[in-house]
C-alpha cells in the first residue's frame, strides 16, 4: 500500500503547485504516494467559519480553535496513523527522521497559523511534533510540503535513479561534492581536469576532499 499523507491547513491552495509539479508530482501521478489536502474552514460550525480567537491571559495575535482542528483529525484518522504537527518547536526534520516517515502508511499533517494553536489540539490529537528549521514561517503549509517532499524522496520508484539518494549532502555526514556539466569551458572556467579524466578512482578522492574541504568551511559540526 502506498504511504497516504492528509494535510490539513487554512491555505490549501498554496500546496497546488508544490504537489503537481516536478519529482514530488511525477511520485504521485505515477501513485508511489498519496496526497490529499483539506480546508480546515469545512470544519468550522459558524457562518464566518472562523478558525482562530483571542489568546486567553492576553498578548499580540490569534490562537487557532481546537473545535475545527480536532474535529478535521478525528474525521480523516486512520488506526495506527502518525498526526504531526508542524511547529517551530517541534523535533527538528533530519534525514533520518524523513526515511522513518516515508516508511509509515499514513501521516496527517496539521498546519498551523497566527499565534500556533490551541494546546489541547497538541495534548490530544497530535502524536509528533516536527520543526523544518530554526526560523518562524507565517503559516505551517510550507512546513508541510518541505516535510512532503524531503520523505518522499526515500520512497523506492520517486526518485527515477536509486542511486541518486547515496550521493547526497548528508548522507554520509557530508555536504555534497560541486557538479559540473557541458561546456567544459564556458566564459573561461573550466571543468575541473579530473572531472574529464574518466578516472573514477581519481574522481572519487577528488569529489571526497571537496565534500570534506566544504562541510569543515560550512558545516563544521557535522564533522564532529
Ligand atoms: C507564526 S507561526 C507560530 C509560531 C509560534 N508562536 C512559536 O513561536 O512557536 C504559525 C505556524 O507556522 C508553522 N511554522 C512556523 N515556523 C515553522 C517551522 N520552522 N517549522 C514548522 N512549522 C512552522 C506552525 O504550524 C505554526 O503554527
Amino acid at each position: 500500500m502506498p504511504l497516504k499523507i492528509d494535510v490539513l491547513t487554512l491555505f490549501p491552495r498554496m500546496l497546488d503547485s508544490v504537489l503537481a509539479e516536478s519529482i514530488l508530482g511525477k511520485g504521485i501521478a505515477a501513485g508511489h504516494l498519496g496526497v490529499s489536502v483539506h480546508d480546515l474552514r469545512a470544519w468550522t460550525t459558524d457562518k464566518h467559519r472562523t478558525a482562530d480567537d483571542r489568546p486567553f491571559g492576553g498578548g499580540a495575535g490569534m490562537v487557532m480553535k481546537p473545535e475545527p482542528a480536532i474535529a478535521a483529525i478525528e474525521a480523516v484518522q486512520t488506526p495506527g496513523c502518525r498526526r504531526i504537527y508542524l511547529t517551530p518547536d517541534g523535533t527538528p526534520l533530519s534525514p533520518a527522521l524523513a526515511e522513518e516517515l516515508s516508511r509509515q502508511q499514513h501521516l496527517v499533517l496539521l498546519s498551523g497559523h497566527y499565534e500556533g494553536i490551541d494546546q489541547r489540539i497538541r495534548d490530544t490529537v497530535i502524536d509528533q511534533e516536527i520543526s523544518i528549521g530554526d526560523y518562524v514561517l507565517t503559516n505551517g503549509t510550507l512546513a508541510a510540503a518541505v516535510l512532503i517532499d524531503a520523505l518522499a524522496r526515500f520512497i523506492p520508484g520517486v526518485l527515477g535513479e536509486e542511486k541518486s539518494l547515496t550521493h547526497e549532502s548528508f548522507t554520509s555526514k557530508l555536504l555534497d561534492f560541486p557538479q559540473y556539466t557541458r561546456p567544459a569551458e564556458y566564459r573561461g572556467m573550466s571543468v575541473p581536469e579530473v572531472l574529464l579524466s574518466g578516472n573514477h578512482a581519481e574522481i572519487e578522492k577528488w569529489r571526497h576532499a571537496r565534500q570534506v574541504e566544504k562541510t569543515r568551511l560550512v558545516r563544521p559540526d557535522l564533522l564532529k
